[in-house]
C-alpha cells in the first residue's frame, strides 16, 4: 500500500526538481483509479459545479455539494494526499467563515489541505487558516470564481503592469502561509518566472512546462466532457465517443433482444414451470 504524502513531503519534491501530478477528482470511483495510477495530489475541484453538477460556472458549488463529493473521493482512495476547493462564497465573507468551511473540508470529508482562489486580497484568510492548522494552496492567474472581473475565461499576465503583480502575489501567498500555489491561464515564461521566484511549488494548468507540477480537469484528459476543451488540455482519450457507442450498442442489443443472453442470466432448478405447475 502506498504511504500517504504529507505537505513536507509535497514542497520536498520541487526541491528535488521532482513534477508533481495533480488530477481533479469528485467521486470514489474515479478516486480510486487515480490514486492506483499513482497520482501525487487528488482536487476536489469547484469545476464539479460544470463538469459533473451541469451548472454554467463553479459560482453555484455550494460547501455541501463539495463536502459530499470530498468524502466520496477520500472514501475511494484512503491513502491519496486530497485538497478541497473552497467553492466562491466560503471564505470571502471573513475569517470565521474560512476557518469553520476549511475546516469542514478536513473534519467531515478527511481533506489533507484546502485550495482557495485569489492573490493579495486572500493573503489575510489564508494566513487564519494556516494558524487553524488548515493547510492552503493559493491559486492565481485566472481565476474562474471571478472570471467575470477577469474578463471572462482569457489568458491572465500578458502585459508587464499584472506580470509584475502576479509575481508580488505568487510571493505574498508563499509569505502568508501556502504550501504550492496554482497558476491557471498564464503565459509559460511567466509560469517558469514565478516557479522560480518561490520555494514552494507551482502547479500549472495552461502555465506551460517550467511549473514545478502540472493540473488538469480529469474529466477534460479522458475526453469525457465536451461542452468547451481550452485549448492547454491534451486529451490522452476519447472516452465520450466510447461511452456514446458501448450505450448504442446496449441499446440496440436490448431492444433486439440479444442481451441478456444465456451467460448473463442466472439458470433456476430444472424444471422450474413444471414445478411452479405452469
Ligand atoms: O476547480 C478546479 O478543478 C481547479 C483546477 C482546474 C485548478 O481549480
Amino acid at each position: 500500500m502506498l504511504k500517504r504524502k504529507t505537505v513536507a513531503g509535497i514542497v520536498a519534491m520541487k526541491k528535488m526538481g521532482e513534477k508533481i501530478t495533480v488530477l481533479t477528482a469528485y467521486d470514489a470511483g474515479m478516486s480510486s483509479m487515480l490514486a492506483a495510477a499513482d497520482v501525487d495530489i487528488l482536487l476536489v475541484g469547484d469545476s464539479l459545479g460544470m463538469v459533473v453538477l451541469g451548472y454554467d460556472s463553479t459560482v453555484p458549488v455550494t460547501m455541501d455539494e463539495m463536502i459530499h463529493h470530498a468524502s466520496a473521493v477520500r472514501r475511494g482512495a484512503p491513502d491519496a494526499f486530497v485538497v478541497g476547493d473552497m467553492p466562491f462564497g466560503s471564505y470571502q465573507t471573513d475569517t470565521r467563515d474560512a476557518i469553520l468551511n476549511g475546516g469542514r473540508f478536513l473534519k467531515e470529508a478527511g481533506c489533507d489541505a484546502v485550495k482557495l482562489e485569489g492573490g493579495f486580497e486572500v493573503c489575510g484568510t489564508l494566513k487564519s487558516l494556516v494558524r487553524a492548522g488548515i493547510s492552503v494552496v493559493g491559486h492565481i492567474g485566472l481565476t474562474p470564481q471571478t472570471a467575470t472581473q477577469l474578463g471572462g475565461y482569457k489568458v491572465q499576465g500578458r502585459d508587464i503592469e499584472s506580470a509584475k503583480k502576479m509575481i508580488a502575489e505568487a510571493r505574498a501567498l508563499e509569505e502568508a502561509g501556502a504550501f504550492a500555489v496554482v497558476l491557471e491561464c498564464i503565459p509559460g515564461e511567466l509560469g517558469k518566472i514565478i516557479s522560480e521566484e518561490i520555494t514552494i511549488p507551482t502547479i500549472g494548468i495552461g502555465a506551460g512546462g517550467g511549473c514545478d507540477g502540472q493540473v488538469l480537469v480529469t474529466h477534460d484528459m479522458l475526453g469525457m466532457f465536451d461542452k468547451f476543451i481550452p485549448s492547454f488540455v491534451k486529451s490522452y482519450c476519447s472516452l465520450a465517443p466510447m461511452i456514446k457507442e458501448a450505450v448504442v450498442s446496449y441499446n440496440s442489443e436490448v431492444r433486439d433482444s440479444i442481451f441478456p443472453d444465456e451467460a448473463h442470466s442466472f439458470s433456476s432448478v430444472s424444471d422450474l414451470r413444471k414445478l411452479l405447475g405452469m
